[in-house]
This record gives C-alpha cells, sequence and structure tokens, in this order.
C-alpha cells in the first residue's frame, strides 16, 4: 500500500471527529466533536484488547512507532500526528506490515488527548522531535507548555514515563522546566536531567538525519509519581 492508496475520508467542509480503517480523525477546528463518543481502547475498531498502551505524539512519517509496534505486539501503540500528508505514511507502514497493535491519530496532540483519551490510559508516553520553534517570538507554538503536560500525566498510569526527545538545546531547557515544575513527575536522570544515548531507543526519520549532521541529541525521561 502506497502513503497515496489513503484517501480523505470526508471534505474539508464535512469534516467530523471518525474513526476508520486504524486511523481516528479529530480535526481541530471541527463544530461537531462532542457528538463524537470514544469507545475505549479495548472495543474492537481499535485494539480489540486489554493489553499495555504506549503513546508517541508528533509521530510524522512513523518510522519510531511502527518498529516499536513491529518489535513489540504484545503492546498497543497510538501514533498522534495533525498532517494528514504524514498520517498517510503511518497508515501504509500500518498495512505494509500488518500491524494490529498500531492506531493512527490524525489530530492536534493537546486537544486530542483533552477530548478523548480516557485518564490512566497509558503505560508510557514519548515525543520524539517535537517542532522546536526556534525564534522566540514562536516559542508560545511549542507543545510542551503547563496545560499540554498536565494532560500527559493525567493519560498516564502511575510509574508510566514521558521520555521527551530533542536536538534543540533551548527546547531541552524548556522540557526540563516544565517537567521538573510539575508535582507529579520526577526525572529519572540526575543533572543535568537528560543523557545523549539512550541504547536500544531506537530511530526516527529526524533522529537519523540529525545524527548524519552530528547533532547531540537529549533523551529526558521523567516517572509519574
Ligand atoms: C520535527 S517532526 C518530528 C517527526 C518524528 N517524530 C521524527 O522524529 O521523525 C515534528 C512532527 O510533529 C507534528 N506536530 C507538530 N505539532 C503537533 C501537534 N501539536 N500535534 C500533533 N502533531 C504535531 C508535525 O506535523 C511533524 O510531523
Amino acid at each position: 500500500m502506497k502513503p497515496s492508496d489513503l484517501k480523505a475520508p470526508f471534505p474539508w467542509n464535512a469534516r467530523k471527529v471518525m474513526l476508520e480503517d486504524r486511523i481516528l480523525y479529530a480535526p481541530t477546528r471541527c463544530e461537531t466533536y462532542d457528538d463524537f463518543a470514544f469507545p475505549g481502547w479495548s472495543a474492537p475498531e481499535l485494539f480489540g484488547n486489554e493489553n499495555p498502551i504506549e503513546i508517541e505524539y508528533c509521530s510524522g512519517n512513523g518510522a519510531w512507532i511502527a518498529s516499536k509496534a513491529l518489535a513489540f505486539p504484545h503492546i498497543n501503540w497510538v501514533a498522534v500526528e495533525k498532517k494528514f500528508e504524514r498520517v498517510r505514511k503511518i497508515w501504509s507502514k500500518i498495512k505494509n506490515h500488518n500491524l494490529p497493535n498500531l492506531i493512527a491519530v490524525c489530530g492536534e496532540a493537546f486537544l486530542t488527548t483533552r477530548r478523548y483519551f480516557p485518564t490512566g490510559s497509558f503505560a508510557m508516553a514519548y515525543i520524539n522531535f517535537p517542532d522546536p520553534w526556534p525564534k522566540k517570538r514562536h516559542a508560545k507554538h511549542r507543545l510542551i507548555r503547563p496545560e499540554f503536560v498536565n494532560e500527559v500525566s493525567r493519560i498516564l498510569q502511575p510509574n508510566g514515563c514521558f521520555t521527551l526527545v530533542t536536538d534543540d538545546p533551548d527546547y531541552s531547557r524548556r522540557m526540563i522546566g516544565e517537567m521538573t515544575r510539575h508535582q507529579a513527575f520526577a526525572s529519572r536522570y540526575s543533572e543535568p536531567y537528560f543523557v545523549t544515548e539512550m541504547d536500544g531507543y531506537g530511530d526516527s526519520y529526524f533522529d537519523s538525519l540529525w545524527r548524519s549532521q552530528g547533532r547531540i541529541i537529549r533523551y529526558h525521561q521523567f516517572q509519574k509519581q
């Protein structure tokens, strides 16, 4: 299956929240989002089992999470990505590798989480190379901000970890600030609160790209208390 084999399920002016063929569509500007009742992760049209679930935000083309889903079939995986063109690439990996344990969510990370994901849904959460918004006047667009961290805390189970990966030192400082300020989380690493290698963590598109350019990658990991 090619990414382009996935057709948009609705025209833009008829957008709605819906579940179809391993994808939860959750358009941001959609007046009918309250009409959708999330069926629960174990519903047959989602995972159809009670296995533990791990979530990756900002999945891009899904390289990292698809390889995890392949390597760990008894874990269920949720990839959240706002751009439909990239969700298509995740979908083609689900199809081509036959991954019943991977669901893509086509939606904005914070809003989708707040609207639909039940409290205590996830064993682990990850975010790999979120857009860094390096200009000062754009920093307000960064996803790692208090209301999002609150949501991640809500959806994680006790002792669950939130792993954040970036090559951007300024964003790394912001991540550390937001996460250490949050009372529910404690860093698994002592100062400077990150490591630059994590064996077996896996590769994403941006991970490979930045490494090939010699950039240093920072891994942060915070455990819910
Ligand atoms: C720099 S790319 C990283 C992609 C992938 N994680 C990787 O490492 O190759 C950031 C991705 O996050 C997505 N993204 C940015 N903000 C988002 C948000 N608020 N909700 C969902 N996805 C978002 C972008 O569309 C883009 O695909």
